[in-house]
């Protein structure tokens, strides 16, 4: 196999959502790293809808918790986190309104898709852990952080220290690879 290949298929077998954390800092050239690789996503159009809100500020994340998730799915991991990265849609009129009418594609969710994972991966290869978090309440969110309008939240990634490893790789159920491909 491919050295190149072989490291990216053990980065992508470490991962793991983590929702155990140390409350140590994260260095800001690790989220700036993260938020690069999240910057060299491919995405429709080249529209480049992604914005990633790093919320570093204790009340700020105090809030999100609180306030900002949904009942019914505790996450009481999320207070330790030391930052909690909000992903938001920028969302084009063409891009984003138009062209789904016609192809019934949701470019922007499959964009930011691309572009959150891109971040956790860059976060797992630098020794950090991540969560995404999708039980939240958009409103709320956009409030207790004061976003326009324009955009939409579209997931939550925490990002930290594991506190401990989570479970390794093996333990993760997953689909066997004929199940989810078809060779034609
Ligand atoms: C879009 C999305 C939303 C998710 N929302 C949550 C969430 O709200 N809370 C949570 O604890 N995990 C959440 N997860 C994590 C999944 O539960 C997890 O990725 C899945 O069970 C596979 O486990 P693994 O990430 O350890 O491989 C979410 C994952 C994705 C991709």
């Amino acid at each position: 196999m491919n050295p190149e290949f072989e490291n990216f298929l053990d980065l992508v077998k470490k991962r793991r959502s983590c929702r155990d954390y140390s409350e140590a800092p994260v260095p800001d050239e690790l989220i700036a790293n993260c938020v690069e690789a999240a910057r060299l996503a491919p995405s429709a159009c080249n529209r480049q809808p992604w914005r990633f809100m790093i919320v570093k500020n204790c009340e700020l994340r105090k809030s999100l918790c609180y306030e900002g998730l949904l009942p019914g799915l505790p996450m009481p991991w999320l207070k330790k986190v030391p930052v909690i990265a909000v992903l938001c849609a920028e969302t084009d009129i063409f891009t984003h309104s138009i062209a789904p009418l016609i192809s019934k594609v949701q470019y922007h969710l499959l964009d930011i898709g691309i572009a959150g994972e891109h971040f956790v991966l860059a976060a797992e290869a630098q020794g950090l852990g991540t969560c995404w978090i999708g039980w939240f309440n958009g409103k709320k969110v956009r409030k207790i952080l004061d976003l326009p309008r324009s955009l939409k939240v579209l997931s939550l990634i925490s990002l930290g220290y594991p506190a401990n490893p989570p479970a390794p790789e093996n333990e993760i159920k997953r689909m066997k690879p004929e199940e989810i491909s078809k060779y034609y």
